[in-house]
């Protein structure tokens, strides 16, 4: 009997471009789904946009667009960015969205009347201005116990306190850069602790990894808190049935999306909604997620659906974070590595099978190495894997283009299919790193045996034809095992060794017969080499150094980070002075993007003497952009002025806003000379390169 298996991975937030922290996630689960389908489950995979919340509302105002524009937009980009990734979902859908909204609010009622919800008044920071409450992160101000400045309202950064807002020194509304004030308003919490007995035996039969198991005991120990599952207008999100001018908090949502997007699914295909979710269901349900997200998973998650009469997950397999080499992902070390940026200069396969080489069942971190990634790849899929099938298909060309018929080797052939199960166990406890060194010690193997026989040297006597034959159409069957075992990790290598072989690579049980008497294909390059260049691009070169503002007569970037900085940035260039900028090449300098720009729109900033709010043209686009140039530009002499810009600068939160780039000026050694926007001549036009 197929097992009827439904799986999920974490929805990725409306607002940012996918990085390779998501895609790792992403590789693990499409594996996995693909091995179950192989293996001739029925395997669904369901995922969605995640698209309610503060951040989405606040970054889309400060595009100067409504939340669907910002949420459809990326929707489109993480649609293109998994095409490209071979992620093969089933369903993609988004949080806002009928069915979403249905079903977070039929699951409230639920819990509602089963008595699990309770309304009680809380006191939060008030945004007079905005006119918004506001989330601990959008309170800034000075940490009560070391006292340093700017720190957010939940914690400090400096001195790692924890605290509510209202605790903060001179807190600030992140929003309109205003005095906050303490407001209550009613909000209505899940009952979590109702759920402890459910949860224990739950965790009891989940099978949960060491890790998040212990995790779980250490809350359990701290005791379930009541969960705050509510948030007061404006709030980009579902509105609560019986509570107007509330809104459902994302995180309350945000998991409904699963059976949500499984809905739309239903509608597709025609398949049975209750059959999957409704308790006491026997199909398989798996979430795969990040650590930092195992909270929402392995509690509120199992607690709301039971609360609410529906199944519970199977289990939940957590994972590490990505590192890149070796250390976090992190925009000012350029190792803040977005899908798109990898797609634009290298294949999807190697990377995924770089993953599938680094992941195990544990939740340790990841690290994608380089150095180690164009090494691995080249070696194992190149060297290893493609070596196989590249050796073997000349000679069977020249022999007819026709396989032999049996094989010279059997009790080999018998070796490779063991080990296929061996491989297959290894999948199915998602053990991938030791299933693909399992796979290359078979190819080595494999390659071993074509060493042995060499059929270059055969060939060279005619009478040893069929000799020849035989050994590469053993070849070529060990080629096919392997390649199978690698099917759920390299879908379009597959396809087209399938194309060569003339076989199904769809299914498992189909690498126990071997391919005998039939006709090959002619062969094409399976996989190439990476180019190490290219691997080296994928780390993003550092921004203009801030304190490039201070050197004598430089042109630097006027953003308004250098102005932040400005007395620090000052230091930093004294107790540099003696030493020469490193000098570049042309490549490096190519990897900044000059633009011409248009100012359409220039403003003070409230509550800074050094920056304007400036809104530039560049072709289609509209970028904001800080600069700190308010000491020698009035902002209306600037509108219709055009300026140079940086405009593929990563874009850089502030107090204020996004500022998405950096616009060029030119300044002496010290501050009184006076700073000088550079322009271009007469006639040049948004969006014009600069180089
Ligand atoms: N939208 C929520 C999830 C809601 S699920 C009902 C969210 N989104 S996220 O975009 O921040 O993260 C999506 C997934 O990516 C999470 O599982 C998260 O753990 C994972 N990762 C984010 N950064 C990561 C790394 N650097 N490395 C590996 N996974 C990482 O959380
Ligand atoms: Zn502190």
């Amino acid at each position: 009997m197929p097992r009827k298996i439904l799986v999920t991975h974490a929805l990725p937030y409306a607002n940012g471009q996918l990085h390779l922290g998501h895609v790792l996630e992403s590789v693990q689960t499409d594996i996995w789904v693909r091995f179950q389908r192989m293996r001739g489950n029925d395997c669904l995979f369901v995922c969605a946009e995640d698209t309610h919340g503060t951040p989405i509302m606040i970054r889309a105002q400060s595009q100067g667009q409504t939340p669907e524009q910002l949420i459809a937009a990326v929707a489109k980009e993480h649609r293109q960015d998994y095409d490209d990734l071979l992620i093969s979902f089933d369903h993609f859908h988004s949080t806002h969205s009928a069915e979403s909204t249905a079903l977070s609010r039929e699951m409230y009622q639920r819990l509602r009347d089963a008595g699990h919800i309770a309304r009680r008044s809380v006191r939060q920071a008030y945004d007079e201005q905005a006119k918004m409450f506001l989330p601990d992160r959008y309170v800034r101000g000075t940490c009560p116990r070391c006292k340093s400045a700017d720190q957010y309202g939940d914690s400090c950064e400096v001195c790692g306190a924890t605290y509510s807002p209202a605790d903060l020194i001179e807190p600030r509304s992140t929003v309109s850069n205003t005095t906050p004030v303490w407001r209550e308003s009613d909000h209505l919490f899940f009952q979590l602790g109702h759920f402890e007995g459910m949860l224990r035996e739950w965790l009891s039969t989940s099978r949960l990894q060491e890790g998040v198991r212990a995790k779980l005991e250490e809350w359990f120990a701290a005791g379930l808190q009541d969960w705050d599952i509510s948030r007061d207008a404006p709030y980009f999100g579902i509105e609560v049935p019986d509570a107007p001018g509330k809104y459902f908090y994302v995180w309350f949502d945000a998991p409904i999306g699963y059976p949500a997007s499984f809905k739309a699914l239903c509608a597709l295909r025609g398949l049975d909604f209750d059959a999957y979710w409704k308790a006491g269901s026997d199909a398989e349900l798996y979430h795969f997620i990040g650590k930092d997200i195992s909270y929402f998973h392995t509690l509120f998650w199992p607690a709301v659906l039971h609360g609410s009469g529906m199944r519970r997950p199977t289990s939940v397999f957590v994972h590490g974070f990505l590192t890149i080499n070796g250390q976090k992902m992190s925009k000012s070390r350029g190792t803040f590595i977005t899908a798109r940026h990898y797609l634009e200069r290298l294949p999807a396969e190697p990377l995924r099978y770089y993953f599938a080489a680094k992941l195990s069942d544990g939740i340790e971190d990841i690290d994608f190495n380089l150095d180690d990634f164009t090494a691995r790849t080249n070696s194992d899929l190149v060297g290893k894997l493609v070596n196989i099938a590249s050796r073997c298909a000349g000679f069977i060309q020249r022999a007819g283009g026709t396989l032999g018929t049996t094989l010279a080797e059997p009790a080999l052939q018998a070796e490779f299919v063991a080990a296929s199960e061996q491989i297959a166990a290894l999948y199915e406890a998602r053990h991938y790193s030791q299933a693909m060194r399992e796979i290359m010690l078979l190819a080595d193997r494999a390659n071993q045996y074509v060493d042995q026989h060499k059929p270059w040297v055969l060939a060279k006597d005619p009478a040893r034809a069929a000799e020849v034959l035989a050994v590469c159409t053993q070849g070529i069957n060990l080629f096919r095992v392997l390649m199978g075992c690698l099917a759920p990790v390299l879908p379009a290598m597959t396809q087209a060794a399938t194309k060569f072989l003339n076989t199904d690579l769809s299914r498992w049980e189909a690498l126990s017969k071997p391919l005998l008497g039939t006709p090959l294909n002619a062969y094409e390059p399976l996989a190439t080499r990476l180019d190490p260049a290219r691997v080296a691009e994928l780390i993003v070169p550092a921004s203009v150094p801030a304190d490039a503002a201070s050197k004598p007569a430089q042109v630097a970037a006027a953003s308004g980070a250098a102005a932040a900085t400005k007395k620090s940035a000052t230091q930093t260039a004294k107790s540099k002075s003696t030493e020469p900028l490193a000098q570049i090449d042309i490549a490096d300098f190519q990897k900044i993007d000059l633009r011409v720009a248009k100012v359409v729109a220039a403003e003070a900033v409230e509550g800074s003497d050094k920056l304007l709010r400036l809104t530039l043209q560049l072709g289609d686009e509209q970028r904001q952009v800080f600069s700190g140039i308010r000491v020698a530009y009035q902002p209306e002499a600037l509108v219709g002025r055009m300026v140079l810009m940086v405009a593929n600068l990563a874009p850089r939160k502030m107090r204020f806003g996004v500022s998405e780039g950096m616009v060029l000026a030119a300044s002496g050694s010290d501050d009184s000379s006076g700073l000088f926007l550079l322009s271009p001549d007469t006639g040049a036009v948004a969006g014009m390169k600069v180089s």
